[in-house]
């Protein structure tokens, strides 16, 4: 930043993801100062690459902060998917199933993007390298945020809000003494592991494989970038997986039609996530609001991560216009209520999602034989197909 570091604002926003650029974003539309606080640079936000599959609600929502544009142009519109299962193909028809809803491939680094220029289109400030972000006094209406700049100065930024948009190990929820939260969790025995690689894709649309080896995803970024997953062991690394490695591991889990539609070539990224189900429950403390994966994680599985921060945040700034727009405390009175209602659903969808489609050593036989029977459901109900379609393309927003 070059312009002085400012010390009073609306909003004081802590984090420089998805969340915390949106809400800046969509404040700004609606007259709301913030200034944003990121403990990383801007290049390093931008290395992380994650999901890219956009819910239509989230489209609107990145209209509405007037950032939808290049996804509108670059994004590739899916109707539906495949799912992949002892030789079997299933198709998920999302149109067809939902009265015309479908999805948007764009990737979270292309969004992240396209926010960050906007924000610095529209001049407006945000710290990077803030180290020590500390949330002080929420529970008053005067918030203060303090924090230590790159060259050592400690400042403190007044503010009517903080929003904890900083991710799961932000420094927002921490701040919390720990009975005034509720956490719920489960940590998966396994982790995925993804590469990313300028080859076309295996199909035109994704597919998400079950198979005897474990779970397998085909996923791309682009007509000429593509993003592939397979299910690893919790312990595994990284630098055990040549290319090559994992171009074998995965042909055998697609199967060998697939397969043999598959364009391999040099990695440019890979990593392993570890795959883990939160929620901390509320997600309002007097002042200070969480949102995004502060507040809750989903197993990657159906890709609601960055839906659901999206969601979070179009509650959130609805709800702070009210507040500040009109004095009513109505929007922030309900926001965790809200926010939560519509997380627990995504995390029951992406909860199912991951146990239908993983191997689970622990879950032997009988486990098998239910995802088996799960499949073949689904496979001849419409009914099932129905669930499954209305929750990957998003639930409706409620008030
Ligand atoms: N001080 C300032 N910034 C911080 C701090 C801190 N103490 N701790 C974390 N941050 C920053 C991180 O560096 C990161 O840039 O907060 C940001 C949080 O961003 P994300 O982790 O991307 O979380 P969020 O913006 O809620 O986006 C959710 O990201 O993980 C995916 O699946 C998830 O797609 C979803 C999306
Ligand atoms: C991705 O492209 O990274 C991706 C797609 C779908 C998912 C998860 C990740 O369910």
């Amino acid at each position: 930043m070059t312009s002085p570091i400012p010390t009073r604002t609306q909003v004081a926003i802590v984090g420089a993801g998805p969340s915390g650029l949106l809400l800046g974003q969509l404040l700004h539309k609606a007259g709301i100062d913030a200034v944003i606080l990121e403990r990383q640079s801007g290049e390093y936000v931008l290395g992380r690459i994650r999901a890219g599959i956009i819910e239509q609600t989230t489209a609107e929502l990145l209209d509405e902060a007037g950032v939808g544009a290049r996804m509108h142009r670059e994004g590739l519109p899916h109707d539906g998917f495949d799912l992949a299962s002892d030789g079997g193909r299933l198709r998920i028809d999302l149109a067809r199933l939902t009265g015309g809803k479908r999805v948007m491939v764009y990737g979270q680094t292309e969004i992240t993007h396209d926010l960050m220029d906007a924000r610095a289109a529209a001049g407006l400030p945000t710290v990077y390298e803030a180290r020590d972000v500390t949330p002080l006094d929420y529970d008053g209406e005067h918030p203060r945020v303090r924090y230590t700049t790159q060259d050592g100065l400690v400042h403190e930024l007044q503010c009517d809000v903080i929003a904890g948009c900083d991710g799961f190990h932000g420094a927002c929820r921490a701040s919390l003494a720990p009975e005034r939260i509720t956490t719920y969790e489960k940590v998966y025995p396994f982790g995925w592991l993804g590469l990313l690689a300028d080859v076309p894709p295996v199909a035109h649309e994704l597919i998400y494989a079950n198979h005897e080896r474990g779970f397998a995803l085909a996923s791309m970024r682009s007509m000429t970038r593509s993003r592939y997953y397979v299910q690893v062991s919790a312990d595994e690394r990284v630098e055990d997986w040549s290319d090559q490695r994992f171009w074998d591991e995965l042909a055998q889990r697609l199967g060998p039609e697939t397969a043999a539609h598959l364009v391999t070539g040099p990695s440019i990224e890979k990593s392993i996530v570890p795959l883990r189900s939160f929620v901390a429950e509320p997600m309002r403390f007097g002042r200070m609001f969480l949102a995004g994966d502060a507040a809750h994680i989903v197993p990657p599985t159906g890709a609601k991560g960055l839906n659901l921060a999206a969601s979070d945040v179009g509650y959130l700034a609805r709800a702070l216009v009210e507040f500040f727009k009109e004095r009513s405390t109505l929007g922030i009175d309900h926001y965790s209520q809200r926010c939560l209602r519509r997380i627990w659903k995504a995390e029951r969808f992406s909860w199912w999602f991951t146990s239908l489609m993983h191997r689970f050593p622990e879950t032997g036989a009988f486990g098998r034989r239910m995802q088996q029977a799960e499949l073949d459901y689904l496979t001849h109900s419409v009914a099932a197909q129905t669930a499954l379609a209305e929750n990957y393309v998003g639930l409706p927003f409620e008030d």
